[in-house]
């Protein structure tokens, strides 16, 4: 095993717990919700891998939790960062048949942004060696994600809904349903996407900025009928989008990308027309389902990527030391993901 240093450098959470906003995941500065640290490197206890970082990627959820607005609470003086791959250079009782591999990962014990991080050894996926780095750092949250919310759309028919289709999940779950023969009706926001997503398996592509948008999706979805809106986006559109969807339909909040609150305008259809407005969230989907059946999932996801039907657009390279001053400028270019390198 490699020498493990006693103290580490690490991108640190400056807030505490739940702020009690909900601003979306934009920011205009790192450092109003992070600091450049040097702390004890980690040791893994029972159960867990310590983990020499390779490549972590930026996802939306990273930018929720360091302000505040996540699913979980932040603790002042962690490391950020939820998502990354790296080498297993430690091991707790129990977690040693990972020894010495490259894993993609999950942090769930100490944060992504740092030279090295301590997580559940069920929190790692071993990754075959014709997977790059990069593809590792995006290989759980996204694609299991995008492989979970297809199979519900499947099990309601053959047509659904994606907002924020540019996104990278958006754009995994357009394959997935052309791959499985499916019609995804994808959401964008800038019409130069439209051709695009086309060629990656969206049937019908609408630009939100449009004024005549909710006409054509009426149409739309008076023709295809989709019954799952799987929605990123979950604002005022988002409503009148599931407003116009067919008895029957479900919105799945999965994302809230815009920080507009919306308000619901048709309540009669959750009582006449079986609507459902439901949320997704891919911890508690891995909380639930079956070991084999995750198994089985994980399996197809590194298949398609080491195959290349699948792989992760990169938008930006971030240095781990620059990420504090440099991580709202990665961000502004939307085309695909900051992977942060040690
Ligand atoms: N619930 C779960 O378990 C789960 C799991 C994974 C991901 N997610 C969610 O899935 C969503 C996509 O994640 P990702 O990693 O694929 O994202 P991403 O690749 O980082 O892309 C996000 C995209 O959203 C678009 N966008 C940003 N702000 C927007 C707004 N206000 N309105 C409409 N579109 C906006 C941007 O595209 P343009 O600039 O091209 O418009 C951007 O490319 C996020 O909301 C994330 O939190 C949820």
């Amino acid at each position: 095993m490699t020498q493990i240093p006693e103290t580490m450098f690490a991108v640190l959470q400056t807030g505490d717990g739940y702020s009690g906003q909900a601003t979306g995941p934009a920011i205009s500065d790192a450092s109003d919700y992070l600091e450049n640290g040097e702390i004890a490197v980690p040791t893994p206890g029972p159960g867990q891998v310590l983990i020499k970082l390779r490549v972590a990627s930026v996802n939306p959820s990273d930018m929720h939790f360091i302000k505040g607005e996540y699913g979980q609470p932040r603790v002042k003086g962690h490391p950020a960062g939820f998502e990354g791959c790296g080498d297993v250079v430690a091991t707790g009782k129990g977690a040693e048949g990972l020894a010495g591999q490259r894993v993609a990962f999950v942090a769930a014990g100490s944060g992504a942004w740092a030279d090295y991080v301590v997580t559940q050894a069920q929190m790692c996926i071993p990754l075959r060696p014709d997977i790059s780095d990069e593809d590792g750092a995006a290989q759980i949250v996204n694609p299991l994600t995008a492989m979970a919310m297809v199979d519900i759309a499947k099990s309601e028919g053959d047509a659904f809904v994606i907002s924020a289709a540019t996104s990278q999940l958006g754009k995994l779950m357009c394959m997935l349903g052309r791959d499985l023969g499916l019609k995804p009706i994808a959401l964008v926001r800038r019409a130069e996407a439209i051709e695009p997503l086309k060629e990656l398996g969206a049937a019908e592509v609408l630009v939100t900025s449009d004024p005549d948008m909710l006409k054509k999706f009426a149409k739309i979805s008076a023709e295809l009928k989709p019954r799952v809106f799987l929605d990123a986006v979950s604002n005022q559109q988002s409503e009148q989008i599931f407003a116009a969807m067919p008895n029957r339909a479900r919105w799945v909040s999965y994302g809230k990308l815009d920080a507009e609150l919306p308000s619901l305008s048709r309540m009669g259809q959750l009582v006449f027309m079986g609507k459902k407005i439901e949320g997704f969230w891919l911890t508690n989907w891995m909380m639930t389902t079956p070991p084999a059946d995750q198994g089985r999932v994980v399996a197809e996801v590194q298949a398609r990527f080491a195959d290349g039907r699948w792989k992760t657009d990169v938008s930006a390279h971030l240095p781990l030391r620059d990420v504090v001053s440099g991580l709202a400028d990665a961000l502004k270019k939307t085309d695909g993901k900051v992977m942060i390198t040690p």
